[in-house]
């Protein structure tokens, strides 16, 4: 069933899709690798789908991969589909171009992370409405973390306790995103590193176990399992 989204809602969520996913092995991009059953974005747009501020969803997608995104996901929820960059950066560019008028909050959310649950783009969307700019959610680290040199000797321990994991959904007033991304220079891997150095203080919000970024094989099994025992 296709799922309505709400014409009323304040949000859009743009899904950078485009990536090959060297780390699963060779096969498809990784956002059309199957995950018991349904490819990983399926998974990832059903559930930003049914949260109730969401208005307006964008995919970039593997530019080869375009049309096939869009049959993908027809019968999933209105989403446009865009053709995504050579880096995470410029899909996520794309997308936000793709945005029509309306939507002043913008989640930023990766299609890697498929089981990131509904509540959470709900959480981070409400952390923006109640007046942060810029808010991410994460998770404490829990391994003790070492400073390493090119050569593999540790050259010192980082306190864990200042330390955070950092996930998406990732959520900007839609002004201060769109001024970050106007004024990029390098790519970085996430867009709160962005709005950073633009000089936007960035507020964290408790993130999900179930947001994990599916990187490795083990992952999409670990994704398989939590699926199957729900
Ligand atoms: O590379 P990484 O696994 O960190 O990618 C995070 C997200 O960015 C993934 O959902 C991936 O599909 C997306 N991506 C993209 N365009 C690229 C590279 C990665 O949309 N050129």
């Amino acid at each position: 069933m296709t799922a309505q989204l709400n014409p009323c809602g304040d949000v859009a969520v743009l899904v950078p899709a485009a990536g090959a996913g060297v780390r699963l092995g060779p096969g498809a991009p990784k956002a059309l690798r199957p995950l018991a059953g349904e490819s990983l974005l399926v998974h990832a747009v059903r559930r930003i789908a049914a949260a109730p501020s969401v208005r307006v969803i964008v995919v970039a997608a593997p530019p080869a991969e375009t049309g096939a995104v869009r049959q993908l996901l027809a019968g999933v929820a209105d989403v446009t589909v865009v053709p995504g960059g050579a880096h995470r950066q410029e899909s996520v560019a794309a997308a936000l171009r793709a945005v029509p008028a309306g939507p002043e909050i913008i989640l930023v959310h990766d299609a890697a992370r498929a089981l990131a649950p509904t509540l959470l783009f709900e959480s981070v969307g409400a952390a923006v409405r109640a007046g942060t700019d810029a808010v991410i959610p994460v998770l404490p680290v829990v391994d003790t973390i070492k400073e390493v040199s090119a050569d593999e000797m540790v050259l010192g321990t980082v306190d864990r306790g200042t330390l955070r994991a950092v996930q998406t959904p990732q959520g900007f007033r839609r002004s201060v995103l769109a001024a970050a991304h106007a004024a990029a220079a390098g790519p970085l891997t996430d867009d709160a590193g962005l709005v950073e150095k633009h000089g936007v203080r960035v507020k964290c919000v408790p993130g999900s176990a179930y947001a994990m970024k599916i990187t490795q094989p083990f992952d999409l099994a670990l994704a398989e399992h939590l699926l199957a025992t729900g």
